[in-house]
């Protein structure tokens, strides 16, 4: 058994913001060492709807190539960061589709002892950014997940002051789906934190599991 980790990014994004964070995360993730899978889940809106937003109709063409997560995803990987975008204070319906579809991995145990965390945005500053990552964690907890919080274990948590996980303000303009380096320093060190618990966790089996092979 390697000790590297591997960290499937599964998220959803209409307008472009949860790519970017994305992105962010898995960068920095790799540059701790991680492998990293990014997965963004299955469009579940009517064409009519996507074709209504211009933005979310140019993210959505763009992301087309972004394969979509399998539970073999969720199999393979020691560490699982979800995210998305805030709706009415609550996850997504695209990703909680995708986490209602683990359910023979629940069953199996699959999901359990693995490292989780969350990101999200909203449309207004705060506007359910707390809740939907709590909504999101509801689920980890009846995986037997590890929730792995940034609080504020970094002096960046200080300036953008989510300690449930990375957060950003996707103002409504020529900026929406872009990131400022408020949420890109939160989600690098999400990334790298989440990385290093699960290494943490996954040396800690190995070595026990040669003491009891000694
Ligand atoms: C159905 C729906 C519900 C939403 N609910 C909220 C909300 O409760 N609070 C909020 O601030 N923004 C809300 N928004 C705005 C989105 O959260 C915002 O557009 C999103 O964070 C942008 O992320 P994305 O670029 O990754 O799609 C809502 C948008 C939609 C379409």
């Amino acid at each position: 058994m390697s000790d590297l980790v591997k960290l499937a990014v599964i998220y959803y994004s209409a307008t472009g913001t949860g790519t970017q964070i994305a992105t962010e995360i898995a960068r920095a993730a790799e540059e701790a060492g991680a492998e990293v899978r990014v997965r963004k889940v299955a469009e579940l809106a009517p064409q009519a709807a996507i074709d209504s937003n211009p933005v979310w109709a140019a993210h959505h063409a763009a992301t087309k190539d972004v394969p979509a997560p399998t539970l073999a995803d969720i199999t393979w990987a020691d560490a699982v960061i979800f995210g998305s975008p805030t709706r009415f204070g609550n996850v997504s319906a695209q990703l909680k589709q995708f986490i209602d579809t683990l359910s023979p991995l629940w069953q199996s145990g699959e999901l359990a002892d693995k490292v989780y965390s969350g990101f999200t945005s909203s449309g207004t500053r705060h506007g359910g950014q707390e809740t939907t990552l709590i909504a999101l964690y509801n689920s980890i907890h009846h995986f037997g997940g590890i929730i792995v919080p940034p609080g504020y274990t970094d002096p960046v948590k200080y300036v953008d002051g989510n300690p449930y996980g990375t957060s950003h303000h996707a103002v409504w303009g020529p900026e929406l789906g872009s990131i400022d380096d408020d949420t890109r320093n939160a989600a690098r060190h999400q990334a790298v934190r989440t990385v290093r618990i699960a290494r943490a966790l996954k040396l800690g089996a190995i070595r026990s599991a040669a003491q009891v092979n000694a």
